[in-house]
């Protein structure tokens, strides 16, 4: 079974309460999620393997860490999704960017794929799927499939706020993939929105509507 990683480093918690406000603009709104972004990464890069090299310090020579050079491939869902890339790239500037475009059917809540376009070398990355908000589950859900029939062996899925349903729908298709999220919120009201969620991510970011 895939765990469920809870960030709620206090920071985190802090800009996650300006980012749900609804009277918080899309400037702000844009800037925070980015921080908070980068934030998550720190947590989610934390099993990433180490390397010993040798070095000289200004005192002797010495054995240290390094990075081994893992590639990393960031894929936002698209277009919330997008909100999220920068920030994670702050700490892993080395990652290629791939998109899935996804966007819900606002009557029957099941995504509909529209674009997707990987880095060439799929099966020697190690994937984060980024999108802000994990609600029924089917856009994580399918986009996860999408990576996976194209390859990839080795996902995680982050997301700002995730609803219980959304969870066990990753965890029931893709137990091998770990979700790192700011928040579990309580539940989805009629409409598919995460309820007390933030309401819709990608027209809070991008100013539409
Ligand atoms: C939102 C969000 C997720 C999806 C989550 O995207 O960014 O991709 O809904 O819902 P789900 O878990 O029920 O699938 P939306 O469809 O609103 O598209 P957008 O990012 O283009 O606004
Ligand atoms: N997509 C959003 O943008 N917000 C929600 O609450 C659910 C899905």
């Amino acid at each position: 079974m895939s765990t469920l990683h809870v960030i709620d480093h206090p920071l985190i918690q802090h800009k996650l309460t300006y980012i749900r406000d609804k009277h918080t603009g899309t400037k702000e709104f844009r800037e925070l999620v980015d921080e908070v972004s980068t934030l998550m990464a720190f947590e989610i890069t934390r099993d990433m393997p180490l390397e010993e090299i040798e070095i000289e310090t200004p005192v002797c020579k010495a054995k240290s860490k390094i990075l081994s050079g893992k590639k990393i491939g960031i894929v936002p869902i698209l277009r919330a999704g997008l909100g999220m890339v920068d920030g994670v790239r702050k700490l892993i500037p080395a990652a290629k960017v791939g998109h899935v475009g996804l966007y819900r059917d606002p009557k029957t809540l099941t995504p509909v794929e529209y674009y997707i376009k990987l880095p060439s070398d799929v099966e020697e990355r190690d994937f984060i799927i980024v999108d802000p908000m994990l609600a029924t589950g089917g856009s994580a859900v399918d986009a996860i499939q999408s990576l996976k029939q194209r390859g990839a062996k080795n996902i995680k899925f982050m997301c700002l706020i995730a609803s219980p349903e959304g969870v066990k729908a990753v965890q029931r298709a893709h137990p091998d993939v770990d979700i790192y999220t700011a928040a579990l919120d309580e539940k989805l009201n009629e409409q598919g929105y995460i309820v007390p969620g933030l309401g819709d991510a990608g027209d809070r970011l991008f100013g539409t509507k």
